[in-house]
């Protein structure tokens, strides 16, 4: 789906600034730092009758705020996290965000076949739609994806995009595709992208490029046929 598709939407839940007032009527969980991330502090917080997230970056990293913010106002799908505000302070800024309770990353060992699926779908809807509007999201892991109970899916974490082409090199290159991997040989790296997940293949795990590129396998993919009994 394109941008203007989403003009109307975009116009009726545009992200705000906070005022003062406003950062003052958000109750902070401060007890709950839920999660330190490598530029950031996430914080769960109650604001407006809902729960939120607020991630706060400090000064020395503000233009990856400014990044993620105006990726953030240009993105507006059901399975990308909505931004309902940000606040630019001396020393720090941040992202009101709505809140969701898991990582993808924590639930992979849990999910059923037909939730897995419901999963790749979504996660390759958001994917479309942002790379046809010509950005890159430079990040896409587990811990970038959030889930909530009824197993749908939000994508965060957008300091790392950019416009560019699909080829454009990840900065993560633990999730890179093994083609990135293979064009990009001296960087450390732990897993062969996707496939350890999809396929649950722990052979694909290595800890060098070095090791994971004998493991890519040539020519074509085979897929069995067979489905679990569950599909
Ligand atoms: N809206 C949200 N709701 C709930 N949890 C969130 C939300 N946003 C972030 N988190 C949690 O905070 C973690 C870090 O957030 P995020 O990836 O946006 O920060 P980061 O500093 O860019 O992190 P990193 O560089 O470690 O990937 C996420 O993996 C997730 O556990
Ligand atoms: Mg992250």
């Amino acid at each position: 789906m394109k941008l203007r598709e989403y003009k109307a939407f975009r116009e009726d839940m545009a992200a705000i600034t906070f005022t003062d007032e406003d950062i003052s009527n958000i109750t902070f969980d401060f007890d709950d730092n839920f999660a330190e991330g490598g530029l950031a502090d996430i914080y769960k917080g109650f604001w407006g009758g809902r729960e939120i997230a607020v991630k706060e970056y400090a000064q020395i990293h503000k233009q990856t705020w400014k990044v993620e913010k105006d990726f953030l106002l240009r993105l507006r799908h059901p399975n990308i996290i909505h931004l309902i505000g940000w606040n630019e302070q001396l020393n720090v800024s941040f992202l009101v965000l709505e809140y969701v309770e898991s990582t993808l990353e924590l639930k992979i060992p849990e999910l059923d076949w037909p939730s897995t699926l419901k999963v790749i779908k979504q996660a390759a809807g958001a994917i479309g739609y942002i790379n046809g509007n010509g950005i890159v999201i430079g990040d896409f892991k587990p811990n970038n994806i959030l889930i909530d109970q009824g197993k749908n899916i939000k994508l965060i974490d957008f300091g790392s995009a950019r416009f560019g082409d699909g080829y454009m090199a990840k900065k993560n290159d633990s999730y890179a595709a093994p083609e990135i991997i293979k064009a990009n040989s001296n960087n450390a790296s732990m897993c062969a992208g996707v496939q350890p997940y999809m396929v649950g293949n722990p052979s694909a795990f290595a800890s060098s490029n070095s090791a994971i590129i004998s493991r890519i396998p040539g020519g074509s993919l085979i897929f069995s046929n067979t489905l679990p009994g569950s599909l």
